[in-house]
């Protein structure tokens, strides 16, 4: 017995208190610890705002510098790490290696257990940081059959990841300036967004005391999803399925058809009922990126600017406040950029670690913390007595 508030999706339901994020979805707001998005997306580094995001103040050049510094002594995997890795199928999903690779790192570094040491807690966050980087780019050299490349730590960490992907034990890869200021800025935008699905898992696999490794884990397992951090690749592959701009009204009409289950990938927000401020700022570095990249991918992006403008004038998608997201025009950059479409969930993953350990950091020091334990609503049988199964 028991009368619990049904509550499927956590419409209304507050699972914390945080002061990490903060969101306005009817007036479009995001901000970092108080900084409107834009601002930070424009002028700070990745690393200064995973900073903010985990100490709750913008660093000084000091601190900044120290940091850095921390992050890099933690970019290497084990040895060991990396057979565990060379399991893998050849052809497994980047997001499946990420996933299993990163839950086992609770296997090398055991201290990581001990969660109630704030030490262990700092150290296990600098480690995720450092190495989701190292094992994403693993994760895509695996999949292109290329050695892996040893992180460089004199490289920024977006220039370093951008090294890992595309340089060979022969040819060194130096990346351009706007490729890294692209990636600097998707790194950002995706670094943290308060209590959506991946890290209300990180969370709650976290409030049972489970390591953070663990954790980070399932909350990669929740971002792979459609719905979720999937949705940049989905983006893409709507754009090659459509084709063709002349076929964007069939397809408007497809997304509207209640019978049909295709839906417009990239489009709509649970929490944003008004434009997505991501958006806004990814669509101009996106403009300037299939501007300035050579084999950067302009029909697409034509054909993806003719998708936007018609339903942001068509009735149903207006009166569900349906608008692009930030998946719309992220997948279209690390296409330009030379990132292959598996690998895209995986950005936003290597983005996202952030703002996982950051909550899993505050969850950890809040005294309220305890155990999350959703009820249900029962809706099965009655209690009834066992057949034995030759009268069934
Ligand atoms: N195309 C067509 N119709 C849609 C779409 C869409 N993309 N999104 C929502 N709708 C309709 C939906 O059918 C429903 O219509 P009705 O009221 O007539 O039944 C109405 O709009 C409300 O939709 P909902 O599914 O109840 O909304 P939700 O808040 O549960 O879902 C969402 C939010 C993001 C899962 C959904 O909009 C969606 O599936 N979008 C496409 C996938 C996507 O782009 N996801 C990335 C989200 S942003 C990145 C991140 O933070 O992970």
């Amino acid at each position: 017995a028991g009368f619990f508030t049904y509550d499927p999706g956590f419409m209304a339901t507050a699972s914390c208190h945080s002061a990490i994020t903060y969101i306005d979805g009817e007036q479009g707001v995001l901000l970092y610890r108080g900084y409107p998005i834009d601002q930070l997306a424009t002028k700070a580094s990745f690393l200064e705002v995973a900073y903010l995001l985990l100490y709750s103040e913008l660093p000084s050049e000091q601190e900044l510098l120290d940091f850095e510094r921390v992050i890099t002594t933690h970019t290497m995997l084990n040895e060991n790490l990396k057979n565990f890795l060379d399991g893998f199928h050849y052809d497994a999903h980047p997001m499946a290696i990420l996933c299993g690779v990163v839950g086992s790192l609770s296997a090398f570094y055991h201290e990581s257990i001990d969660v109630h040491d704030p030490h262990y807690r700092e150290v296990s966050a600098h480690r995720l940081i450092a190495k989701v980087p190292t094992i994403a780019a693993a994760a895509y050299k695996h999949n292109v059959g290329e050695p892996i490349m040893y992180p460089r730590n004199d490289l920024r960490y977006g220039a370093n990841f951008l090294h890992m992907m595309f340089a060979t034990p022969c040819t060194d890869y130096e990346p351009e300036l706007l490729a890294e200021k692209a990636l600097n800025l998707l790194f950002i935008l995706h670094a943290d967004h308060e209590q959506n699905a991946s890290t209300s898992t990180v969370r709650l696999a976290g409030s049972s005391g489970a390591n953070p490794f663990a954790c980070v884990a399932a909350g990669i397992a929740s971002l792979w999803g459609p719905a979720h951090g999937g949705a940049n690749e989905a983006v893409l592959d709507m754009l090659h399925q459509i084709g063709d701009v002349s076929n964007v009204p069939k397809y408007i009409d497809k997304a509207k058809d209640k019978d049909d289950p295709f839906r417009l990938m990239g489009f709509g927000h649970r929490v944003y009922k008004n434009y997505d401020p991501r958006a806004k700022i990814i669509r101009e570095v996106c403009h300037q990126v299939l501007e300035e990249m050579p084999g950067a991918n302009s029909p697409l992006f034509d054909l993806a600017l003719k998708l936007e403008e018609i339903a942001l004038h068509d009735e149903y998608f207006v009166e569900r406040k349906l608008y692009p997201n930030v998946d719309f025009y992220s997948g279209i950059i690390y296409s330009a950029l030379g990132i292959p479409r598996n690998m895209f969930t995986v950005m936003f993953a290597l983005a996202r670690t952030v703002g996982w350990v950051s909550h899993w950091m505050e969850m950890m020091s809040d005294p309220a913390n305890r155990i999350g334990r959703p009820r249900q609503i029962y809706c099965g049988p009655q209690q009834r007595d066992y057949v034995p199964i030759s009268k069934r």
